[in-house]
């Protein structure tokens, strides 16, 4: 079902203060600034080998990972597993009865298309599946 890990993403309450230490201090080369509109964040892609760690500061409160701060402080939010096919992911996650957060894909950074999985159905961790564009 999964290919490869596409990135970790880690969620700030400053982007600059999270610059500072990720680009500045432990040495990543910010690769992608976005604002992602369906998700209510500011993004920023840091490039680790053929994988990345995501930034994400919300863009309110009232956003997935605005209640996430809210509850848990800022930190690890979620895995991405990279896959070549998102639909059939989706099928296979269904068919293995993991329960989803994204019936369907939505539109994730870069033009990605992307889904959620629950938590409570994948051992406490958010997963994401991402299938990049092509
Ligand atoms: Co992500």
């Amino acid at each position: 079902m999964f290919g490869r890990i596409d990135h970790i993403g880690v969620a700030v309450e400053d982007l600059d203060a999270a610059l500072e230490l990720y680009r500045d201090r432990l040495d990543m080369r910010e690769q992608h600034r976005e604002t992602v509109e369906e998700f209510g964040v500011e993004a920023v892609l840091l490039e680790l080998g053929d994988g990345h760690v995501e930034l994400l500061r919300p863009l309110s409160d009232d956003t997935g990972v605005g209640r996430f701060i809210e509850r848990h402080g800022p930190g690890f939010h979620h895995v991405a597993y990279g896959i070549d096919d998102i639909d059939d992911a989706l099928e296979a996650a269904r068919t293995a009865g993991l329960r989803l957060l994204d019936e369907e894909p939505r539109r994730g950074i870069r033009g990605s298309r992307v889904a959620f999985l629950h938590p409570k159905s994948t051992g406490g961790v958010l997963t994401e599946l991402v299938e990049a564009a092509h």
